[in-house]
């Protein structure tokens, strides 16, 4: 491994801590004042160093317009700061007062049958509301005024899950139209390019006026895609405006918002641009005995990977996750400590540098009062859960010396890229037979994580060039260029491994003529993927290897649900189809170019095939891994490289305790402090973290 890693700044400058903390409203607390001291003695208990502070709290600054009154958070930030506590103040954006509502109705959303809702909820004001911009600019402007330079301010938290409302909960009132028109207007510049561009004479939906085009025509897809291209333009310029009435009055304080995972619809990658660093809300809530656990974990550490690849040069953190269960999860199962850990560690082997909690205080009323908490309605230090966050708060002192050290670099690199899954999605018969995007790319991911390889997660802007090996799952959209960068990666030694749906469409989501892969991929891949032969749910097809093929793959595979024909193959056949309709055509296929290899995989290999697939690959490129000796299965690994030893986060996610072998190295484990060179036992949902020296 590498020794020599400058290592990252922290989170916090100055602050070097593990964050650890959660959402905490007083402000649901001002009629009881012994509650909020008690909180106080209670933070110090539990060894919590960090709180977000006013995340939905308007009404208690300005209860009738223009008048402000910020004594209770004044009182709060002081003793914050006694405490020597970090706070993370959030503006008020997501929940508007109701006098608000009643008297400017043109900041309650329309829905998409046209009519306004009433005042309800949270997350739901119109995004192009001149009244709502002016409000929030004036309540940020006073919090900024009045904390932007407090010594206990540590972040800014914009509004709350920018987004965070359903497909049909968008706002489609006048001025949300209008925006989008002009959005149009500055994408397609004339209505001739816009028709061409969404293929528009299908159905005679043919626009001749900016003003007939409204956005809830689902049978558009084009349109549907770049529909949702314009609601992350609105999300984003909404951060960036709010973010700007911030700035100014809180020189060096950084500003963020928090990321909801791998969200469907927001573009993250798009959004992480424009934040100062990223924070996510994540609730995994594992179960031990679940049968599908390890799968569960894997795709966070999928999530994991492409929230560490957003602003590689800086931690991340998670902001808001749960240490019981979440009241809206079907099944609301007491969370052990170990699996609490579990979770958290999970994050902070991927880059984080911080894990809070939603909420630090359970409150007594209202949609959220059962939500797990760090005190509960109880109020007791040695409740279950309260122990378990103290007893963690303990492990992150012992987990010091992993702050500021860099994530293992991957040698792997998967685009993820949210329009293409957005094209693929929309386009109707391609998402077929439970047939998801997010799902395939979750799949090849796998195949690596259980080899403990680490792999970078990024959409289709990104730099192939640091890679050995680029993944494509289901890359169905070409934006331009991507196909050139493409060969050029190959051209200079890179290994490109794409599946069935590589460019099917263009960044209009219309289809590439002349065949697949478009935008003249097939020579690259020196195939024509003809046709494709969607499953359905449940069958599977065989997957024959080719005699003496280059991974020495024998026996047979399986593939499911969506199978690419392919013809004019000028490549080598690594395997073939053995048996559907086009039994004995190739399956699997490799192309030399360059200095590199172009691989196209035809079916959708399930996970035992895409092991196969992939650990000679793996083996063949020496792809570095998080931990060098074998591991059982079920135990994943996370290297964190620092100044001359690193840190492998070791996790259990298996009903059993489990062996880890050290061959005789001496490590020294972070959390009990002893050294071990035999073996490490973990018990089931037991996690650690090993310094070993750089070279291990
Ligand atoms: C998200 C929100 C919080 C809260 C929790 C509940 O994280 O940001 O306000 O609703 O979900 O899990
Ligand atoms: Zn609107």
């Amino acid at each position: 491994m590498s020794s020599s890693v400058s290592p990252r700044s922290p989170l916090i400058p100055g602050f070097s801590k593990i964050l650890h903390g959660g959402d905490y409203n007083p402000d649901q607390w001002l009629h009881a004042p012994e509650v909020i001291d008690e909180d106080f003695r209670l933070m110090a208990v539990s060894g919590c160093n960090t709180f977000t502070l006013g995340v939905f709290a308007w009404t208690s600054y300005e209860r009738e317009e223009g008048v402000f009154d910020f004594g209770w958070l004044d009182r709060i930030f002081e003793r914050m700061a006694e405490h020597g506590h970090k706070v993370i103040l959030a503006t008020p954006s997501g929940a508007k007062p109701a006098w608000m509502s009643r008297k400017y109705p043109e900041i309650r959303r329309v829905n998409a049958a046209g009519l306004r809702e009433p005042h309800w909820h949270r997350h739901n004001h119109c995004w192009s509301s001149p009244v709502y911009r002016e409000k929030v600019g004036a309540i940020n402007t006073q919090l900024a005024a009045r904390y932007g330079r407090h010594p206990a301010l540590a972040m800014w938290h914009v509004s709350n899950e920018l987004g965070n409302d359903s497909l049909d909960g968008q706002c489609f009132c006048p001025l949300c139209l209008g925006e989008w028109r002009l959005w149009l207007e500055r994408r397609y510049e004339t209505l001739e390019n816009l028709n061409r561009s969404w293929w528009a004479s299908f159905w005679s939906h043919e626009f001749t006026e900016w003003e007939q085009i409204d956005p809830r025509d689902w049978s558009m897809d084009s349109l549907s895609v770049d529909w949702l291209r314009f609601r992350n333009w609105q999300i984003q310029d909404w951060y960036e405006f709010e973010a700007e009435t911030l700035r100014p009055l809180s020189p060096g304080i950084p500003v963020s918002t928090n990321f909801m995972g791998v969200h469907p619809w927001i573009d993250y990658a798009a959004l992480a641009r424009k934040v100062d660093f990223v924070m996510d809300d994540q609730y995994p809530a594992y179960e031990i005995d679940d049968p599908g656990l390890i799968r569960s974990a894997a795709a966070v550490s999928f999530k994991d990977s492409l929230y560490r690849c957003f602003k590689p040069d800086r931690p991340w953190m998670l902001v808001e996750s749960c240490p019981d269960a979440p009241q809206w999860k079907e099944r609301m199962r007491p969370k052990p400590e170990a699996v609490h850990q579990l979770e958290m560690l999970q994050a902070l082997g991927h880059g984080a540098e911080g894990t809070c909690y939603f909420q630090w205080r359970k409150g007594r009323g209202s949609r959220e009062k059962l939500h797990g908490a760090v005190v509960d309605h109880s109020g007791r230090e040695d409740a279950r859960v309260f122990r378990s966050v103290t007893a963690l708060s303990r492990n992150y002192e012992r987990l010091a010396p992993v702050l500021g050290s860099t994530p293992q670099r991957a040698g792997v690199g998967l685009v993820y890229d949210w329009e293409a899954r957005w094209g693929m999605e929309f386009s109707e018969g391609a998402a077929r037979g439970g047939h998801a995007y997010e799902t395939v790319a979750g799949q090849h991911y796998f195949a690596f994580w259980e080899q403990s390889i680490p792999v970078d997660v990024f959409p289709s802007e990104g730099d192939f060039s640091a890679y050995r090996m680029l993944i494509l799952p289901q890359l169905w959209m070409l934006k331009p260029g991507v196909a050139r960068r493409l060969e050029a990666f190959v051209e200079q030694g890179g290994i490109l491994v794409a599946t069935s749906y590589l460019g099917v469409c263009d960044e209009s989501n219309l289809c590439f003529n002349g065949g697949w892969p478009g935008d003249g991929l097939m020579k690259l891949f020196g195939l024509w993927n003809e046709e494709y032969d969607t499953l359905p749910g449940g069958e599977t097809i065989e997957i024959v290897p080719a005699r003496g093929n280059a991974l020495g793959l024998t026996g047979s595979l399986t593939a499911t649900s969506l199978c690419g024909i392919l013809r004019d193959v000028e490549a080598e056949v690594v395997a073939t189809y053995g048996s559907g309709m086009f039994v004995g055509t190739p399956a699997i296929t490799v192309r030399r170019h360059g200095q590199g290899e172009a691989w196209y995989v035809g079916p959708r290999l399930d996970a035992e095939a895409l092991g196969a697939f992939y650990r000679p690959l793996a083996r063949r490129l020496g792809l570095e891994k998080a931990w060098d000796g074998e591991l059982p299965p079920g135990i994943s690994a996370q290297r964190r490289l620092g100044d001359g030893e690193d840190y492998v986060f070791l996790e259990n996610f298996t009903p059993r305790s489990q062996t880890i072998a050290l061959g005789g190295r001496r490590v020294r484990d972070l959390l009990t402090g002893g050294m071990l060179s035999d073996a490490l036992i973990l018990p089931s949902a037991g996690s650690t973290v090993l310094a070993v020296p750089s070279s291990y």
